[in-house]
């Protein structure tokens, strides 16, 4: 587990400062059942994560801002009967030590713990509307102490949006975020290689899904970071494909995206390459095409470029190209004015990357411009194309789905390709299958 108290400690306390004064409630996410008594795997709330490291259910964290700024923990407490049947909790005492909190409760003190925090607070800082359950329980807390106003308590003027500070302080990775995000992207990357020298005709997606999700295990990663796509040949134009139980046909593409999460941290990597090694002349001359895209729209990636330079970059390449091969008619200009390359190229060219594969922050300013990069920002460069079969599209282009996507942080001199050890190039993705053979 990756765990700095010092790290921790001091997104809680940026946290606490842009507060000012009030209080914080940020729970962490419940368990959901599957069926009956089995669960599906567990994910703490990514918010609650982000300020406290902690990864057990049935716990919130209070913040205090003010003049004796605070952060309280209320957790499980310990429990031998249930830590035989289920395993290790903290408990508060061991939470408090390990975790660095002021102060650490069982969570079945919390109804009587809260409407004493709550009182006299000038605002609360809660995501209302993001969990009912919590809803209430807060409302509930709030008109206990409004209750209280004879005996001259006050409670909480203003509700304001905890998530919306906590946003902006996610955006921008610290050096002890990029160092997770750099090993999550690198066991994605090394797992897509292994991926593609386990392709070959006649296997099953489900097969070479097998093979990525081995290494991410293997590597330690706890989880794909969101469900993976495995789509040969036509299934690549479905874009959110996932049923990857289809079997792959010599002379098709195979696209995969897949990444693992890492401690919390996600890695969201496309890989797009040819079943049986070798790229036939219109798959290869499309690869081409989204590959150069993707190239121009990593090199204005950078801090001098704002959000939508990279899908301004990657368009200009992929509607010159489309033009080129006889997809698009007219000149760049028309087809970029009149959006005919959205019948081949109907998403974006990608989204911030952390803790939430497609992860929070504003990508406008306040002036309602496009963003400026800056270094700390981690996003994903993944144009693609998509060609169905159509009246108004040449036979040979028919099916062929590709996406190539990277994960990208911005640094003060440029950028740096987090991912860049999944291999791209026609010649490397020819020589490494041939190898494998
Ligand atoms: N894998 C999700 C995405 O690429 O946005
Ligand atoms: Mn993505
Ligand atoms: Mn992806």
């Amino acid at each position: 587990m990756s765990f700095s108290i010092e790290e921790f400690s001091a997104r809680r306390d940026q946290l606490l400062a842009s507060m000012v004064k009030g209080v914080a409630i940020v729970p962490t996410a419940a368990e959901m059942v599957r069926n009956r008594d089995s669960h599906f795997p567990y994910r703490f709330d990514s918010y609650f994560y982000y300020l406290t490291g902690f990864k057990e259910p049935d716990a919130v964290l209070i913040l205090i801002a003010g003049e004796a700024p605070k952060s309280i923990l209320f957790c499980r407490e310990k429990d031998m009967e249930r830590e035989i049947w289920d395993g290790f909790r903290y408990g508060p005492d061991a939470a408090k030590e390990t975790f660095g909190f002021d102060e650490v409760y069982t969570f079945s003190q919390l109804g009587e713990m809260m409407p004493k925090l709550l009182s006299n607070q000038a605002q609360l800082f809660y995501s209302l509307g993001a969990d009912a359950v919590w809803d209430v329980k807060v409302t509930k807390w709030l008109n206990l102490v409004k209750d209280l106003a004879r005996t001259g308590v006050s409670a909480p003027e203003a509700v304001r949006d905890v998530r919306q500070l906590v946003d902006q302080q996610r955006l921008i990775k610290t050096p002890f975020e990029i160092d997770l995000m750099r090993r999550s992207a690198d066991i994605a990357a090394v797992a897509h290689n292994r991926a593609m020298q386990k392709t070959a005709p006649g296997k099953m997606e489900n097969e070479i899904e097998a093979e990525f999700l081995h290494e991410f295990y293997r590597k330690g990663a706890q989880a794909p970071a969101y469900t993976s796509i495995v789509a040969g040949g036509a299934n690549a134009c479905t874009l959110h494909y996932n049923a990857n139980n289809t079997k792959l046909n010599d002379g098709d593409l195979l696209l995969i995206d897949a990444g693992c999460e890492l401690d919390g941290y996600a890695s969201d990597i496309t890989r797009t390459f040819p079943v049986s090694g070798k790229f036939s002349g219109p798959q290869k001359d499309l690869y081409e095409i989204v590959l150069a895209s993707q190239l121009a729209a990593i090199e204005v990636a950078t801090p001098n470029h704002h959000w939508n330079s990279p899908h301004e970059a990657a368009l200009d390449v992929l509607v010159q190209g489309f033009i080129d091969i006889g997809l698009c008619k007219g000149t760049k200009e028309q087809v970029l004015e009149n959006g005919d390359y959205r019948q081949f190229y109907m998403h974006r060219t990608g989204h911030w990357l952390g803790l939430d594969v497609h992860d929070v922050g504003d990508y406008k300013n306040k002036q309602g411009d496009w963003a400026a990069l800056e270094a700390g920002h981690v996003l994903t460069v993944e144009p693609g194309c998509y060609v169905r079969p159509a009246d108004n599209v040449p036979e040979a282009f028919w099916n062929i789905g590709i996406r190539i996507e990277d994960d990208v942080l911005i640094t003060a001199q440029g950028n740096e390709v987090l991912s860049k050890g999944a291999i791209k190039t026609v010649a490397d993705i020819e020589a490494q299958m041939a190898g494998s053979k």
